[in-house]
């Protein structure tokens, strides 16, 4: 392997950044060739590539979002579009990519290479945390933080003024950053996909909370389970009396400096991409798992099914008391 290409793709994450910088300067360390690809398969097929070097990734370390920009591309998922892309590679004879993304990411990546047999390793890039055979993916740490200090900001105003605070966070269909966010956040009410809601027994401990002094709640609800505004009428409706307010953050968790934590995994999982492309092998993803950095392959990453950490949740649930 002599190019290798590197790209962005799906919802930005805090930590794309640092990796794609590890990824330029790891493979230039190695003798390889590196290419950026602008904003994700959208690029490959425009022929949006451009030639790195170790300057071109200069004062990224700390910067969220991605300086090659990323996309949604629609047409991806088409056979033509894709031959186009791969035309395109083949033109500046780039025969290894790096893809930087999340789970629809990773499913164009697989095609790439089932079908073309283009040698892809997918790194996992999203602040939702929803792909199950890595414990962690970049962004999900900063994002979390990021949620953190915004509960702590509502607690203050919210206690003081004895209300209820309905904070709505993002995540898709996983409920990772409200969970995590929730237990540090020390909220009182964690809603998430992953577990089925009695919303009667959510209004019962906010009465129950109300009648024994506790004057202020926070709940932290996650994107899948519904809207900050419906659950409001919900409570009102059903007998939650007092003030409730709403806070959706919305992209500001998705967004601002990569905390430790993501920096150093996008460093670990850089490097093991790129040696896995100087091996010749393709069609993997890599993650960690215990603290170790791990490779899998792409079409058993995407079939895994996610576990959710009920420990934890009922944990959180128990100290939110
Ligand atoms: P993420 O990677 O963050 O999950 P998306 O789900 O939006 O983000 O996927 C990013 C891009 O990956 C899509 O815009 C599309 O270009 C490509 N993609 C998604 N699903 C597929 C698929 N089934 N086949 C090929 N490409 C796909
Ligand atoms: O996948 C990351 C994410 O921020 C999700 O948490 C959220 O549901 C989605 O992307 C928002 O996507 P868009 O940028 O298209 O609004």
């Amino acid at each position: 392997m002599k190019k290798i290409g590197v790209l962005t793709s799906g919802g930005d994450s805090p930590g794309m950044n640092a990796c794609v910088r590890a990824v330029v300067r790891y493979a230039i360390y190695n003798g390889l060739d590196v290419y950026g690809i602008e904003r994700g398969y959208t690029g490959l097929i425009n022929n949006h590539i451009k030639e790195m070097n170790k300057r071109s990734v200069s004062d990224i370390i700390q910067r969220g979002g991605t300086i090659l920009k990323t996309a949604r591309c629609p047409e991806f998922v088409e056979d033509k579009y894709m031959q186009i892309a791969v035309e395109n590679m083949e033109a500046y004879g780039i025969d290894g990519l790096v893809v930087i993304g999340g789970d629809g990411s990773f499913r164009g990546a697989q095609d790439l290479y089932k079908k073309f047999g283009v040698k892809v390793v997918g790194i996992p890039g999203t602040i939702d945390n929803d792909l199950a055979y890595t414990d962690y993916t970049l962004g999900f740490d900063t994002s979390v933080n990021t949620v953190v200090s915004a509960i702590n900001n509502l607690r203050d105003t919210m206690t003081s003024h004895d209300r209820v605070c309905i904070i709505e966070v993002m995540g898709r269909r996983c409920g990772d950053i409200a969970l995590y966010a929730g237990i540090c956040g020390g909220a009182e009410i964690i809603l998430v996909p992953e577990v089925q809601h009695d919303l009667k027994q959510v209004v019962k401990k906010i009465c129950l909370n109300q009648r024994v002094g506790k004057t202020s709640d926070i709940i932290v609800l996650a994107e899948g389970v519904c809207k900050a505004e419906d659950l409001k009428q919900h409570l009102k409706d059903n007998g939650v009396t007092g003030s409730i307010k709403t806070t959706t953050l919305g992209y500001i968790q998705r967004g601002g400096a990569p905390t430790m934590s993501d920096r150093v995994l996008a460093a670990r999982c850089a490097v093991k991409a790129v040696d896995l492309l100087m091996k010749e092998e393709g069609g993997k993803v890599v993650g960690v798992r215990q603290n170790q950095i791990i490779d899998v392959d792409i079409e058993e990453a995407l079939k895994m099914p996610r576990k959710f950490d009920e420990e934890l949740y009922n944990t959180a649930m128990i100290l939110g008391l």
